[in-house]
């Protein structure tokens, strides 16, 4: 009872902050993600056996930590519920990108996860429930589940039945899309997202102003992915960054994810816009990493536009959601 499956990551355009159940993962918020190409991956088989007297993972050949295995077991149980099974499961996962790269790899592991250990369980599930059991490892990985762009739908059900993801367009609905990468610094974050969005969700009045204004947000970033209305999307994309990032700020003690060669990055993608019309928009995660979103035609120029303040910049098309390989 073996499969293999691969998933990317995913970006953010309107981000997920704050949880309403720690344990489930149900989001405070909807969100909107793209799924990035497979230039970058996760590959995760799984396999059960009655053999195996614990779960265990190999995380690119290092045994995972106490933390991964605790959300590792929330997927396996899932399925292993729907599947009426018992048996533990052996996993390796490898990413073929370094942490380097300044993606998380959480999103495209959990995806990977859930898809092959559903697979190798014999489970014929449909997109809903497999977002659901990824959703369960990372938050993020429900929308990796889905190829092109994602919408999270937060869910209103206690048990989580009604939040997860679902395909607002594919990934070749806006073929020129990009999502270009700047790497500034390779150091792990301070506080982690989990740690992080806990405390901004107690102490941050900014925040409670911010989820007012989401379903509106939500409803625009979705038209503007339907309609290719590029300009709006990236005017959008950088007011849902900074709307975040505020609230970080507002949170006590503040949260600062993003640095100097971050604000840097924000004020040239800000130039650029304005002596070209708007063609390209930056968005921030729990880090100072960039992602900037524009189309193929702009990808040098916003490269070239950032020269110097990156260590290494990458540029990525919407990408498939989870696949079972092997
Ligand atoms: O799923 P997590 O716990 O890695 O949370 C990710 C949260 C952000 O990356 C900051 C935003 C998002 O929606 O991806």
């Amino acid at each position: 009872m073996k499969a293999t499956a691969i998933a990317s990551p995913n970006i953010a355009i309107v981000k997920y902050w704050g949880k309403r159940d720690e344990r489930l993962k149900l989001p405070m918020n909807d969100s909107i993600s793209v799924t990035l190409d497979r230039s970058l991956y996760s590959e995760t088989t799984v396999e059960f056996s009655k053999a195996f007297s614990a779960d265990s993972m190999q995380l690119d050949g290092a045994e995972a930590s106490e933390r991964e295995m605790k959300n590792v077991a929330l997927v396996l149980d899932c399925l292993r519920k729907k599947a009426k099974t018992g048996m533990n499961a052996r996993i390796i996962s490898r990413n073929n990108f370094p942490k380097s790269s300044g993606m998380a790899s959480s999103a495209s592991g959990y995806a990977a996860l859930s898809a092959a250990a559903a697979a190798a369980l014999n489970l014929q599930l449909d997109s809903r429930e497999l977002s659901i059991a990824a959703r369960l490892g990372s938050g993020s990985a429900s929308r990796s589940v889905i190829g092109g762009f994602a919408w999270w739908k937060k869910g209103q059900d206690e048990d989580g039945s009604d939040s997860y993801a679902v395909q607002v367009a594919d990934e070749s609905h806006w073929k020129d899309f990009r999502i270009v990468t700047a790497v500034v610094s390779e150091e792990k974050k301070p506080v982690s997202s989990t740690d992080g969005m806990k405390l901004t969700l107690e102490t941050s009045s900014l925040y409670r102003e911010r989820l007012k204004k989401l379903p509106g947000t939500v409803s625009r970033v979705r038209q503007a992915i339907l309609g290719r209305d590029a300009g709006q999307l990236f005017r959008l994309a950088m007011e849902e960054s900074d709307s975040l990032h505020a609230s970080m700020a507002d949170t006590k003690p503040p949260l600062i994810y993003i640095n100097e060669s971050s604000r840097e990055i924000m004020k040239r993608v800000n130039e650029l816009n304005r002596e070209n019309g708007m063609i390209a928009g930056y968005s921030f995660d729990a880090g100072p990493n960039a992602h900037i979103f524009t189309t193929e035609q702009n990808v040098n120029r916003v490269i070239h536009s950032i020269k110097g303040l990156a260590e290494r910049i990458v540029a990525s098309s919407p990408g498939k959601g989870a696949e079972v390989v092997a």
